[in-house]
């Protein structure tokens, strides 16, 4: 199959590493779908556009049922074909466990967890019919090592979608869809929401290969899990956190 022709929906596009994903996956021909809460991914699919490449965005909160069957059933209309899927959205609010009540930790489940659910549950009828797909889902070191400093809901969001990728990964097999996970350690990306200004040598220095990461590790990695080259890789966590945790 041509990959020109390839409809890639990225979740959360409008900034850090979900933008580098979009631009990495339309810099290899797919037809990039941003769906994010955030306008700014209007000025992403802007920028990919004008470089010569298609991307378009769709206004989405990926924690809300109905919007994203609503949001699937338009892109399946509008391409005919879903093919990759990368759940990339997601928050990191600080709540420390002893002051964290239940909207909180929903929350973050809504965001980070159901969210996969509800994309992978509407996505995954639509490449079974096409006998193809690629289901990247994005975790996080939190996932591996747990987390200090009020992260816990966000942790276990985490870890939730590990559970789940490996699952689908056994079920969808045979139908041609691998699924897997991969789990970034410290990317310098809006996300951090400041906490690395100033401190960018401090936290490099507590990683073996010398420093922070770029959403553009991350989106390689992503790019290659999409391709026809990973077939047979499924069902896989890779971490990409330049030798922070090393399990
Ligand atoms: N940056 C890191 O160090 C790091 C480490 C591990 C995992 N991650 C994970 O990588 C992913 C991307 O993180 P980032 O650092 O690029 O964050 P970011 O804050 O820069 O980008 C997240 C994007 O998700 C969107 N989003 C948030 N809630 C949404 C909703 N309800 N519906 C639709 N879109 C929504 C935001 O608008 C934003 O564009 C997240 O899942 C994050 O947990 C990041």
């Amino acid at each position: 199959m041509n990959t020109m022709n390839r409809v890639a929906i990225v979740t959360g596009a409008a900034s850090g590493i979900g933008k580098a994903i979009a631009f990495s996956l339309s810099q290899s021909d797919h037809q990039v779908v941003i769906a994010d809460l955030s306008e700014s991914g209007a000025a992403v699919a802007e920028e990919i556009n004008i470089s010569g490449k298609k991307c378009v965005f769709h206004n989405v909160d990926v924690s809300i049922k109905g919007s994203v069957q609503e949001f699937v059933h338009q892109i399946d209309g509008q391409f005919g074909r879903i093919d990759i899927l990368v759940n990339n959205a997601g928050i990191r609010p600080t709540n420390p466990f002893r002051e964290m009540d239940f909207e909180d930790w929903d929350k973050v489940m809504k965001v980070n967890l159901y969210s996969s659910f509800y994309f992978c549950s509407a996505v995954l009828p639509i490449m079974e019919r096409n006998r193809w797909g690629r289901i990247i889902n994005i975790s996080s070191l939190a996932a591996q090592q747990g987390s200090t400093g009020g992260h816990s809901h966000y942790a276990a969001s985490k870890a939730g979608i590990v559970g789940l990728s490996k699952s689908l990964a056994r079920e969808y097999g045979r139908s041609g869809i691998t699924v897997n996970v991969v789990a970034p350690g410290w990317i310098d990306t809006p996300g951090w929401g400041g906490a690395l200004d100033g401190k960018r040598e401090q936290f490099a220095k507590k990683v073996p290969v010398g420093r922070i990461g770029r959403p553009e590790d991350v989106a390689d990695a992503i790019s290659f899990l999409a391709s026809d080259n990973a077939e047979y890789i499924t069902g896989i966590t890779l971490p990409i956190n330049g030798g922070l945790y090393i399990s």
